[in-house]
């Protein structure tokens, strides 16, 4: 008699969820690997998050992803916090060990890995410009200090934001030089001869206004600079075909996309993520 083996669940929590790329991305992985595992997509109300917490024990499910609005809210939760994640105060990953559910935010890190991968870019020492100050900036320059980068500055539209995110930083990690910055021409200008890579954290460029003008003025980039958009949709962003015109390094956004989900594959599954099938998967759903 054939053995009827039990899948391994993971998963997505958010509110909404029907746009997520990420269940087609790790079941390829999945696939290519030949493991028994599936990832489906749950949509969980804010008030029901608790219950669905509970429910990856109750169900024996291997793991998920959290998504809007559910990052920050999940961790009173969990049995365990990783370090990145208390300090960024967010968890996108969940594993279920033996009962026990601990937290990871792979965003940072699949920020930092994206750009070592396509650009050969290592944050020791770099001066670093972030534009925005919510949810991705605040896990990417938390990433970034951890990673020893040299300054961060936050820069953002309303400028009591990026104060807040600066005193956030600071008060949790002292050997980083972070510094809010009003997001205008003037100021960018003092600073941008210094910066080794901007990081447009904002949605500004995404799909259907892809024709807007760039967050911050193109005439402010210069060929010393990588230059990345979280947005991935589309892959080029106008801030990426600005930097492009001017001879910068460019980074899109699919890579942070790709790797914040390599990292959580290899967190559950405890093998190497199959990267290329991954790739191929979030190119094929957004070119
Ligand atoms: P996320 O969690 O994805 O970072 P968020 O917390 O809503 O999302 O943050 C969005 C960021 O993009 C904010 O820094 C926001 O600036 P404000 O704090 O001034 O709102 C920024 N942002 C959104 N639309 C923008 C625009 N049209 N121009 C400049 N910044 C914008």
């Amino acid at each position: 008699m054939a053995s009827h083996s039990i899948k391994e669940i993971t998963g997505l929590f958010g509110y909404p969820v029907e746009h997520s790329l990420s269940p087609e991305m790790h079941n390829a992985a999945f696939n290519k690997l030949g493991l028994d595992y599936t990832y489906l997509p749950f949509e969980v109300k804010p008030e029901r998050l608790k219950e669905a917490v509970m429910g990856i024990k109750g169900l024996n499910l291997r793991g998920v992803n959290l998504t809007i609005p559910h990052k920050e809210e999940v961790i009173p939760y969990l049995d365990q916090v990783s370090k990145e994640a208390r300090l960024i105060g967010a968890v996108n990953t969940i594993k279920n060990k033996d009962g026990k559910l601990i937290g990871y935010n792979t965003d940072g890190q699949g920020f930092i890995t994206s750009l070592k991968e396509e650009a050969n870019f290592i944050a020791r020492d770099k001066n670093i410009l972030i534009i925005g100050a919510g949810g991705a900036a605040k896990a990417i320059a938390f990433q970034l200090a951890l990673e020893g980068a040299n300054s961060l500055y936050i820069s953002n539209r309303t400028i009591s934001r990026a104060e807040e995110l600066v005193l956030t930083i600071e008060s949790k990690l002292n050997e980083i030089k972070v510094d809010p910055v009003p997001l205008e021409d003037r100021k960018l200008e003092m600073i941008i001869g210094q910066i080794d890579l901007v990081i447009d954290t904002t949605p500004v460029g995404m799909y259907p206004k892809v024709d807007v003008k760039p967050v911050i003025n193109p005439k402010l980039l210069h060929d010393d600079l990588i230059v990345t958009d979280i947005v991935y949709n589309p892959v080029e962003t106008s801030l990426l075909r600005s930097a492009k015109a001017v001879g910068a390094k460019t980074v899109s956004g699919l890579g942070m996309l790709l790797y914040q989900g390599v990292l959580a594959f290899e967190i559950w599954t405890g093998r190497k993520a199959p990267v290329e099938i991954m790739k191929e998967v979030l190119e094929n759903k957004i070119i």
